[in-house]
C-alpha cells in the first residue's frame, strides 16, 4: 500500500478527498498533527502530536464501506493487542484489563480499553457517476496528551503501557494488517471477529441518543444486523438505528 507521511494537515480524510484523482487504488496518509480533525456526528477530534492519525483510500472497493470500517478497526485493535502483549512480557502495565480481550469494539467501530476510548473511526463515501470511493479515517491516542475534559472517558496507549510508543512502527503494523485482511478476506471471519470483540453485547441495557431527531431511547440490544443497531424498548418496540445518526451508551455510563 502506498503510504504518505505529512507533518501537518487539516484532516487526513480531507487530504485524501482533495487528492483523490492523483492517488492509486489503495493509499494511506498519516499526519503527525491534524489542525481540523473530525470525529463522528460532526464532532471535533483532538489530534495533537504524538497520536496516530491516518486515513486509507479505497477506490471502487469490492467490500462495502461498513466492511472496510470493520477491517480497519479490527486491524487496529489487533495491533494494539500485540503491542500490549509484547510489553507485558517485560513490563507490568499500570492499568490492567479485567477482560480476556483487553481491547473491545463499541458499535460501530470505536476501540475501548477498560471502558475508556482509545480509538475512533470515521468513514466517508465519495460517489460520482462512474465510481464509488471510500475513505476510512482512524485516530488512535498513543503518546498524545489528552485534554482535561477527556481524561475520564478516554485513554492513550502510553498510559496503558507506561512507556512511549513508536507511532510509525505501530502504523506500519496496522497498515500491513489491513492489507492482509483484505487479501485473505472472509466475511464469516470478519463477523465472527467483530462479534467476539463487542463491548456492548446482546441483551445489555442501553441508551441511544438520536442526534438527528434530538431524542433518546432506552432498551436492550437485540443485535447489530447489517449496518444497524437494533434495540427492544421497555414499551415493547423494536427500533433500528444507523451509525450515522446515533450515539450508543451502555446504561452504566
Ligand atoms: C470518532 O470516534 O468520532 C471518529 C474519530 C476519527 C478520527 C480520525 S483521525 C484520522 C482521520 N482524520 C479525521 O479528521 N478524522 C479521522
Amino acid at each position: 500500500m502506498k503510504t504518505i507521511h505529512l507533518n501537518q494537515t487539516d484532516s487526513t480524510n480531507l487530504y485524501l478527498e482533495r487528492h483523490l484523482s492523483e492517488l492509486p487504488e489503495i493509499c494511506s496518509v498519516r499526519a503527525d498533527i491534524q489542525t481540523a480533525g473530525r470525529g463522528r456526528l460532526s464532532r471535533q477530534w483532538d489530534s495533537a502530536k504524538g497520536g496516530l492519525w491516518f486515513s486509507v483510500l479505497f477506490k471502487t472497493p469490492t467490500l462495502s464501506p461498513f466492511q472496510l470500517q470493520k477491517v480497519c478497526s479490527l486491524a487496529t485493535l489487533k495491533s494494539l493487542k500485540r503491542e500490549l502483549e509484547l510489553t507485558t512480557k517485560t513490563i507490568v502495565p499500570i492499568e490492567k484489563s479485567p477482560s480476556p480481550e483487553p481491547f473491545l469494539l463499541k458499535w460501530p467501530n470505536d476501540i475501548y480499553y477498560n471502558s475508556k476510548k482509545i480509538s475512533g473511526c470515521l468513514q466517508k463515501n465519495i460517489l460520482s457517476s462512474t465510481a464509488s470511493n471510500c475513505i476510512i479515517g482512524v485516530g488512535v491516542n498513543i503518546n498524545n496528551p489528552l485534554p482535561e475534559e477527556l481524561i475520564k472517558k478516554a485513554i492513550n496507549l502510553k498510559t496503558i503501557l507506561s512507556k512511549e510508543i513508536d507511532v510509525e512502527q505501530l502504523y506500519h503494523h496496522i497498515s500491513e494488517n489491513i492489507e492482509r485482511r483484505l487479501s485473505d478476506f472472509s466475511q464469516e471471519e470478519l463477523e465472527e471477529n467483530y462479534k467476539k470483540h463487542l463491548l456492548i453485547k446482546e441483551g445489555v441495557h442501553v441508551k441511544v441518543l438520536d442526534i438527528v431527531n434530538n431524542n433518546h431511547y432506552t432498551g436492550r440490544v437485540m443485535g447489530y444486523p447489517g449496518e444497524t443497531l437494533e434495540i427492544f424498548t421497555e414499551e415493547g418496540l423494536q427500533l433500528s438505528f444507523k451509525a450515522a445518526d446515533v450515539t450508543l451508551k451502555s446504561w452504566e455510563d
